[in-house]
């Protein structure tokens, strides 16, 4: 029998349109693997949806193969299953970071694990790969205590300053919205990582300030208009 590992994540974009995915645990040739399956959306013209899914299922294969070749530490792709728009990846043994940010442990171990996380995700941009939906719950710590990412269905590739700042800010965003109480020491480590990895990480975190201000900005708008409006 097939076991849906799929969970729940408030936090994820892709939950808020819908699950994208369903993650099925499998064996495949004697390995245990997890099978991400693009779904079919109705809300799509028919056509565009295959295509989208096929896109993002090449895309997404493409940039785990890409980070484990700068050694980000990220699942094996055994299979792709275009026509399918299936993923067949190595399953990870070990526990989202969400979940372990989640126990009674010291800060300073949650801090350390943060730092590391930093530092990787430093790496990932010094070769311009963008994880696109970084969260705590796209992020595993591996039964060797080895940060391992995996969901790179909205990432890509870019030498932009902005898609780095962005990838910073949701790595922020996560920390506020679901690690509120530690969010700002975790936020902190986090940086000083990204700091020993990244060479114009202060461009990128300078930028992140801007970024987040605009979308203040923009969303103080919003209000505004709202007001008028009513
Ligand atoms: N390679 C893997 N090994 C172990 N667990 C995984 C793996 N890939 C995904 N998962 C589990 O499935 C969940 C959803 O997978 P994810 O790739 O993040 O899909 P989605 O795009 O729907 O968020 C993850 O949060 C994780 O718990
Ligand atoms: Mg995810």
């Amino acid at each position: 029998m097939h076991k849906e590992t799929k969970t729940k994540d408030s936090n994820s974009r892709a939950e808020e349109w819908g699950a994208e995915a369903i993650l099925v645990k499998d064996n495949w040739l004697g390995f245990n693997v997890i099978k991400k399956i693009r779904i079919p959306k109705k809300y799509r013209i028919p056509q565009i949806d295959q295509e989208l899914r096929k896109s993002r299922t090449i895309s997404e294969s493409r940039l785990i193969i890409e980070a484990k070749k700068i050694g980000v530490r990220t699942p094996y792709v055994y299979e792709i299953d275009i026509p399918n728009t299936t993923i067949i990846l190595e399953e990870i043994e070990g526990e989202l970071v969400k979940k372990i940010l989640k126990q009674q442990i010291a800060i300073k171990e949650k801090q350390e694990l943060v730092n590391e996380i930093g530092q990787q995700v430093g790496k990932l941009h010094s070769n311009d790969i963008i994880h696109g939906d970084l969260t705590t719950s796209n992020i595993m710590s591996d039964t060797e205590k080895k940060i391992t990412f995996i969901d790179f269905g909205l990432g890509k590739i870019s030498n932009a300053v902005e898609d780095k700042a962005v990838d910073i800010l949701l790595m922020k965003k996560c920390f506020i919205s679901t690690h509120t109480v530690i969010s700002k020491e975790l936020f902190e480590s986090f940086q000083m990582g990204y700091y020993i990895t990244m060479k114009n990480a202060k461009s990128v975190l300078r930028r992140a300030v801007k970024v987040e201000a605009r979308g203040r900005h923009l969303k103080e708008e919003a209000l505004i208009s709202e007001y008028l409006l009513s």
